[in-house]
């Protein structure tokens, strides 16, 4: 079958990397894509929420299956929009419908859902702009630090995590009162602080079953030892050595089954990934959060380590026949490492020529911001590689990243020399 990709970041490259090794990939598209889909897929010029364009190409290339990297198609609707069309009905979109991807596009509906189904996550309240005093005074009940999110999407900005009680105040108002995130802080989710050790679990469902696919730690903060601003990540290791057999035991009993029985109770369109974001209190896992798509850069860890035929997992989950398939995971761990352009996440350059891409061996560079320019790769965006490596443990993995790291580079080329340090 001919298959597109939507998206341009290292997520993107890695399905498709993955994609085009299956036998039953004919023709493989990725829009908009970057220099590194262009090795081994046709990129195509369209935006990822111009639904009529993604439309018109899918009919022209005769494509039947669309596999949706970012949220912002999927919470925007673009399953319904597909299922709603005539002419789009037998193209197998994988991706939730948009009642589903509320779960990420909505803190308060992914709240509201948690407690609905008895799923454990930090107790929490929210406000509007006419209820800013009472999300004051709800304030002084908790004990810093105090954690504020945007209701809506904010690109990954939206959470504040302030020490002092004040400052909380000022920026709950801000939020409320001053659009500090557009419309999406309109609402906005108090919660309650909850201390521990983060990781992340990916789970593909058909709505009715599901796969629980390798875990993943990716680090979000700019600087080593986890310090400076939060960036879209960093790198990533998987399997996460801590969680070992009992907890992810945990994990599906208290928090995935309950998630897909509450999709199937809700009768929500959902085949697609569950990425949930958690936090390994004492022995106990809590979820953070939901998105409705893999994670940019764990899906460079994770699909990796996936050694059943991607496209037939995916088609089993457009037809709801997921139960059938028997996910084979590779054992050995992998990790990436991000080489980001120098001043991200703040102002960067972009258009850098980047060499040594030829002289890798044993990694995967995975392109996340990168563009062609004749022959030539340049950066295209503040995240520009993602060098991925296996091996028997994550620090031997780790290794060959950073040894084939030392033959690329581009001008004002970052990245973080202490991924995995906290393991
Ligand atoms: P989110 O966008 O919801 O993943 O939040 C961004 C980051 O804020 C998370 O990765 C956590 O590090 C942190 N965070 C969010 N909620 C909490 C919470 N209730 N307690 C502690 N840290 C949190
Ligand atoms: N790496 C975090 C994310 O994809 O949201």
């Amino acid at each position: 079958m001919n298959i597109l990709i939507l998206g341009s970041g290292g997520r993107e490259h890695a399905f498709a990397h993955a994609i085009s090794k299956s036998e039953h990939c004919q023709e493989l598209f990725v829009a908009p894509g970057n220099a590194g889909t262009a090795t081994i897929a046709t990129n195509i010029d369209v935006s990822v929420t111009d639904f009529e364009a993604v439309k018109s190409r899918v009919l022209k290339h005769q494509i039947t299956m669309v596999v949706v990297g970012p949220e912002d198609p999927l919470v925007q609707g673009i399953s319904d929009f597909f299922r709603d069309d005539e002419t789009l009905q037998h193209v197998m979109l994988i991706g939730p419908s948009k009642r589903g991807a509320l779960l990420e596009g909505s803190k308060e509906r992914a709240k509201e859902f948690m407690a609905q189904h008895n799923i454990p996550t930090a107790s929490y309240a929210s406000f509007t702009k006419d209820s800013l005093a009472a999300g004051k005074t709800f304030l002084e009940t908790l004990e810093a630090p105090y954690v504020l999110k945007a209701d809506g999407l904010a690109a990954g900005k939206g959470v504040l995590i302030l020490d002092d009680l004040a400052t909380a105040k000022q920026e709950l108002e801000n939020m409320l009162s001053h659009s500090k995130f557009g419309a999406a802080s309109e609402k906005v989710v108090i919660e309650e602080f909850l201390e521990g050790i983060e990781l992340s679990v990916f789970v593909l469902t058909d709505g009715k079953s599901y796969k629980i696919l390798p875990t993943a730690k990716d680090y979000k903060r700019i600087g080593e030892g986890d310090q400076g601003l939060n960036t879209g990540g960093m790198g990533a290791v998987s399997p996460v050595p801590f969680a070992d057999q009992e907890f992810l035991k945990k994990i599906e009993e208290r928090i995935v089954k309950p998630t897909v029985h509450g999709l199937q109770e809700e009768e929500i369109d959902y085949r697609g990934f569950v990425f949930i974001g958690l936090i390994k209190v004492n022995n106990d896992p809590y979820v953070i959060e939901y998105n409705v798509r893999m994670g940019d850069p764990e899906t460079e860890v994770v699909l990796p380590r996936i050694q059943t035929d991607l496209v037939r997992l995916l088609e089993a989950t457009y037809q709801q026949r997921l139960s059938e398939i028997d996910l084979q995971i590779d054992a050995q761990a992998a990790t990436t490492v991000m080489l980001v352009s120098g001043g991200y996440p703040e102002a960067y350059e972009k258009g850098k020529e980047i060499s040594g891409l030829a002289e890798v061996k044993n990694s995967l560079v995975f392109h996340a911001g990168t563009r062609l320019e004749g022959a030539k790769a340049v950066t295209n965006g503040g995240r520009v590689l993602a060098v991925t490596s296996l091996d028997s443990d994550f620090r031997k993995a780790l290794k060959k990243s950073y040894q084939n790291i030392e033959s690329l580079h581009f001008d004002r080329m970052y990245y973080r020399t202490d991924i995995g340090f906290d393991l």
